[in-house]
C-alpha cells in the first residue's frame, strides 16, 4: 500500500487525528488538502494530549514530512499560535517536515469577523466555529482571496486586500454595524505574519509529485467529515470545503496514482456540533450519558457535541459518497456498559423504507427504523472481543457490505485492535 485517505465519514470528531498519527509511523508524508482551523484533532500520547487545529496530525513523528496543500484556507495568526504550541509540546518544525503550499487561501480579519457577525446577527445560524472559513472560501470562489505567496509583497498585498474589502466594508457599516480593521492595518499585520510563514512555504504541488514519483507512502488526512461536506453533506448546515474523497484531487492533487484504501473514520454512535437536522439524535438520559463517558465536547470550540446512535442510512450513503473501502470504528469503549443499545438500519422517508441517504435527502423528514441490540461490557483487557460486541460490528459489516478494519478503544494510542482486514502501509 502506498497511498492512504483518512476520511471522517460522519459530522466530524470521529477520532481522525488519533488514527492520523498512528498510521503516519509508517509512511513518510501527510498531506492536509482541505478546510482550514475549523478542525481539531486529537492526538493523546502517554496521557499527553495534543490539539492540532491546522498542522497535520503526522508530525509527531520526526521522519514524516507533513504538507498544508492549496486547498486548504489558511489562518497565518492561529498558525502562529499552534507553532508555538507543538514547540512547547517537544515537536521542532522547519522547512524540513512542514511544507505550506504557497498558494493556500488566507483568512483576513474581515473572514473571521464577517463570520461572526452573520452567526450573531444573521437570519439563519449554521453554528460555524467562527473561524473565518465559509467567508474565506466565498471569496475563493468569488475569484478574490489573498494568496499565501501575497504576503510577501507589501504593496500586492495591500491592492489585493483594497479589492477584497470594498465589498464588505458595506456589510460591516450598513448591515451588521461593526467595526473593522483598517486596510493600513490589515496590510501590516498580514506582512508581518507572513514573515512567519515564508520558511515554510513552497510549490507543495511539485513535491508531492516528486514523493509520489518516487513511491513514497503518503496518507491524506481528511478533516471534517463526509456529512459536512458543502456537495454532499447536510446543507445548508456544512462547511465551505469538499471533505469528502473528491477533496484530494483538488485540493492536494493525485498525480496519476489511485488511493489504495479510503479508510472511513466511524464513531461507534453519531455526534453533531452546531446545528442542523439528526436524526438519531438522543434526548433521554442514554444521551447525555454517551455525552459524559464520551467526553464529548468540541476539541475547537469547546461546544457540547450533540450524540445519538449510530446511523447505517447515513454511513451506507458515506461510503458511496466518498468511495470508502474499510472503516476504523473508534470510541467502542463508550457504549460499553449501556442499558440500552440499539443500531438505525433504515429510514421511513415519503412513505417508503430506504436504507442509504441522497445528496439534497430532507432529514427532517426521515423517521429512524432501529434495531435493538444486546448491550456490552467490554474491558477491552485481553484483546478479546464478546459475542455482543462481535455482533455489533458484524451487524455494521454486513449491512454496509465493508470490513471494519480497525477497532478503537481509548484515546490512546496503543487502545488499537487492527483486525487484519486490512495491512496499512505494508507491502
Ligand atoms: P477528530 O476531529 O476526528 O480528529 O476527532 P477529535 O479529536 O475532535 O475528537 C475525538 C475525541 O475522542 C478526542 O478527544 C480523542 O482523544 C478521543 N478518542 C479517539 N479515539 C477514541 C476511542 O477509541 N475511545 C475514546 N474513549 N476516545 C477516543
Ligand atoms: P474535525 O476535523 C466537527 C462544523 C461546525 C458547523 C459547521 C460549519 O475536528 O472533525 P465552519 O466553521 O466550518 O464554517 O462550521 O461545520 N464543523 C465541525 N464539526 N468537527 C469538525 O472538524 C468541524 N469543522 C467544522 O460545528 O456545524
Ligand atoms: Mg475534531
Amino acid at each position: 500500500m502506498q497511498t492512504l485517505a483518512i476520511i471522517g465519514s460522519q459530522w466530524g470528531d470521529e477520532g481522525k487525528g488519533k488514527i492520523t498519527d498512528l498510521l503516519g509511523a509508517k509512511c513518510d508524508v501527510v498531506v492536509r488538502y482541505q478546510g482550514g482551523n475549523n478542525a481539531g484533532h486529537t492526538i493523546v500520547v502517554d496521557k499527553k494530549k495534543i490539539v492540532l487545529h491546522i498542522i497535520p496530525s503526522g508530525i509527531l513523528h520526526p521522519h514524516t514530512t507533513s504538507i498544508i496543500a492549496h486547498g486548504v484556507v489558511f489562518d497565518p495568526d492561529a498558525f502562529k499560535a499552534e507553532l508555538a504550541d507543538t514547540q512547547k509540546a517537544g515537536i521542532n518544525l522547519s522547512f524540513n517536515n512542514l511544507k505550506i503550499s504557497e498558494n493556500c487561501s488566507v483568512i483576513t480579519s474581515y473572514h473571521k469577523l464577517l463570520d461572526q457577525q452573520r452567526e450573531s446577527q444573521g437570519p439563519e445560524r449554521i453554528g460555524t466555529t467562527g473561524k473565518g472559513i465559509g467567508p474565506c472560501y466565498e471569496d475563493k470562489v468569488a475569484r478574490k482571496a489573498i494568496k499565501i505567496k501575497d504576503l510577501f509583497n507589501k504593496e500586492t498585498l495591500k491592492s489585493r486586500l483594497q479589492k477584497n474589502l470594498i465589498e464588505k466594508e458595506t456589510l460591516f457599516k450598513h448591515l451588521y454595524h461593526s467595526s473593522f480593521p483598517s486596510i493600513e492595518d490589515e496590510t501590516s499585520r498580514l506582512f508581518e505574519l507572513g514573515k512567519m510563514v515564508r520558511p515554510f512555504a513552497c510549490d507543495t504541488f511539485s513535491f508531492l509529485s516528486e514523493c509520489i514519483s518516487n513511491n513514497k507512502k503518503i496518507l491524506f488526512e481528511g478533516a471534517q467529515g463526509v456529512l459536512l461536506d458543502i456537495d454532499y453533506g447536510s446543507y445548508p448546515f456544512v462547511t465551505s470545503s469538499n471533505t469528502s474523497f473528491g477533496g484530494i484531487h483538488t485540493g492536494a492533487g493525485l498525480m496519476g496514482r489511485p488511493v489504495d484504501e479510503v479508510l472511513g473514520i466511524t464513531k461507534a454512535y453519531t455526534t453533531r456540533v452546531g446545528e442542523g437536522p439528526f436524526p438519531t439524535e438522543l434526548h433521554s438520559e442514554i444521551g447525555k450519558k454517551i455525552q459524559k463517558i464520551g467526553n464529548e465536547f468540541g476539541a475547537t470550540t469547546g461546544r457540547i457535541r450533540r450524540c445519538g446512535w449510530l446511523d447505517l442510512p447515513l454511513l451506507h450513503y458515506s461510503i458511496k459518497a466518498s468511495n470508502l473501502t474499510s472503516l476504523a470504528l473508534t470510541k467502542v469503549d463508550v457504549l460499553s456498559g449501556l442499558s440500552e443499545l440499539k443500531i438505525c438500519h433504515a429510514y421511513r422517508y415519503r412513505g417508503e423504507t430506504i436504507d442509504c441517504a441522497w445528496p439534497g435527502i430532507d432529514m427532517n423528514e426521515v423517521e429512524p427504523i432501529y434495531t435493538d441490540m444486546t448491550p456490552f461490557h467490554d474491558t477491552f483487557k485481553n484483546g478479546v472481543l464478546s459475542t455482543e460486541l462481535t455482533s455489533y460490528i458484524k451487524m455494521i459489516e454486513d449491512s454496509l457490505q465493508i470490513p471494519v478494519s480497525i477497532i478503537a478503544y481509548g484515546p490512546e494510542r496503543s487502545e488499537i485492535i487492527f483486525t487484519g482486514a486490512r495491512n496499512f502501509f505494508l507491502k
